[in-house]
């Protein structure tokens, strides 16, 4: 009977190498995030048909701003400050259209472990970064609580 499955010499072959690359730490998290990229975009397009892919947030940042009615303004919504990168980032450029900035965090960093990444990491040591601008509002806790305080 024709077996349409791989030889199981190679399959073998094959499963041993991947058995062996995914004991090192960096190459099972370029794989995990290979998968949960190509699983995002796979529902994306499920979803939403045909999304606009750029090779790095900043480029889609620039388009989202594209978006934007310039005479309206908007109101931005955070959900995972950190060091406050993408706040500085938004701020630095836009902050003429911006009506209101608000960002959630507990700033103590991740509550559980996420992928390599260990319980802890992004902490600011429970402060918001010091960002001055009266836009800014900071909602400091637990996004479950703070968002229901709303
Ligand atoms: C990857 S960092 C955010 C990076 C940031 N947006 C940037 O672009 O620089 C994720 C953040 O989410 C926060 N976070 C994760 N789970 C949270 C929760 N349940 N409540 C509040 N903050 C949380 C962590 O403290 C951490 O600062």
């Amino acid at each position: 009977m024709k077996n349409a499955n791989t030889h199981p010499i190679i399959a073998a072959i094959q499963s041993r190498i991947f058995l062996i690359l995914i004991k090192f730490n960096p190459i099972r998290t370029y794989f995990l995030m290979s998968g949960l990229i190509i699983r995002h975009i796979a529902l994306m397009n499920y979803t939403f048909g045909n999304p606009n892919l750029y090779l790095n947030r900043e480029t889609l940042w620039k388009k989202m701003f594209q978006t934007v009615d310039k005479k309206k303004g908007f109101r931005g919504v955070e959900f995972g400050v950190a060091w406050g990168y993408l706040t500085n980032y938004w701020l630095n450029r836009y902050e003429e259209h911006i009506e209101s900035w608000h960002g959630y965090d507990r700033f103590l960093g991740l509550p559980s472990e996420f992928m390599s990444h260990k319980v802890g990491a992004f902490s600011n040591l429970g402060h918001p970064p010091k960002i001055d601008s009266p836009k800014v509002c900071w909602h400091v806790g637990d996004i479950e609580s703070t968002l229901v305080q709303q």
